[in-house]
């Protein structure tokens, strides 16, 4: 696997969270997905509707991109199935992402169509501008004054931002599993401070909910045994160590699992999803 050391350990711990998860979809995009219609029961819960409700959210932002557009900057591409999609629209991609692991991935999904910037997009230089910029759910990852100068250095006056990604809706909500999102407010103040006017705005939280569902009952069906059966061998094999890693387990990661399980009720409170497609009209 190629070598990520020149990147922050907050990133690195990032990127070894995306591959988890790469590893249990199996699929090119790293995003929620879009459920319509929406799951009528828990049996509607599927890695396979997963699929679909992702390949149905990249449709989704199809349809918000401006018919002028032609090159596409994709900030945060992950392993490259927006930009797979997006190229066989006919658009002109580049991809960006601080991993050389899905760099290899977006290589490969995109057939070598697209060229990848192993880069973060706060410190990304180009020669040319850019028609629009997508952050398909990397806006988490980056600081709200950093995606509105970015965007403005890296598309010429007129040029779109669109982004969709999880947001924090309560300012108080600072710590926990998803307060790394944007706060909605700071993120439309920097965006409207640095020349941007917001064109679309759609709440798909709704729509995107599901997939915390999902994981939730995937985690408490296979992750919760496979951790109890595991401590029920190490505790007749080891006693000594099962009641180390009780220990380590009541003190580090029981409060972690439990947040985790109530992942959907955390974002119902503090959070939204929303699609946003901004454009760039700097004053002269
Ligand atoms: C949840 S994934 C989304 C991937 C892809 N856009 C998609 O929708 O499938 C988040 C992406 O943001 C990237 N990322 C993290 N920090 C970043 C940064 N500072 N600049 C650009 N991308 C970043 C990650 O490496 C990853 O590719």
């Amino acid at each position: 696997m190629p070598e990520n050391r020149q990147f922050s350990r907050p990133t690195r711990y990032q990127n070894a969270a995306i591959n988890y998860y790469l590893g249990l979809t199996d699929s090119p995009f790293l995003h929620y997905g879009y459920w319509e219609p929406l799951p009528q029961s828990p049996e509607d819960l599927t890695i396979e509707r997963l699929r679909k409700a992702q390949a149905d959210y990249a449709a989704k932002l199809l349809a918000l991109i401006p018919a002028e557009t032609k090159t596409i900057l994709d900030v945060g591409c992950g392993i490259g199935g927006n930009a797979a999609y997006l190229l066989d629209k006919g658009f002109q991609v580049e991809g960006l992402a601080p991993d050389a692991f899905q760099g290899e991935r977006f290589r490969e999904t995109t057939r070598g169509r697209a060229p990848f910037h192993l880069t973060g997009f706060e410190t990304f230089a180009s020669a040319h501008t850019y028609d629009l910029i997508l952050l398909s759910e990397s806006s988490q990852y980056i600081a709200a004054p950093d995606i509105a100068q970015g965007a403005a250095r890296l598309l010429a006056p007129g040029g779109y931002l669109l982004l969709a990604d999880m947001m924090r809706r309560d300012a108080d909500y600072t710590e926990g599993i998803f307060s790394n999102c944007r706060l909605a407010t700071e993120l439309a103040t920097a965006l409207a401070g640095a020349g941007f006017n917001r064109l679309e705005q759609e709440d798909i939280s709704a729509q995107i909910a599901p997939t915390l569902d999902l994981c939730v009952v995937n985690f408490r069906r296979f992750g919760l045994s496979t951790l109890r059966y595991g401590g029920e061998l190490l505790a007749i094999a080891a006693p000594p160590l099962h009641w180390l890693l009780r220990k380590l387990y009541d003190r580090y990661l029981g409060a972690l699992v439990q947040e985790g399980l109530g992942a959907r009720e955390i974002f119902e409170r503090h959070l939204c999803y929303e699609i946003q497609l901004w454009q760039w009209e700097p004053e002269n």
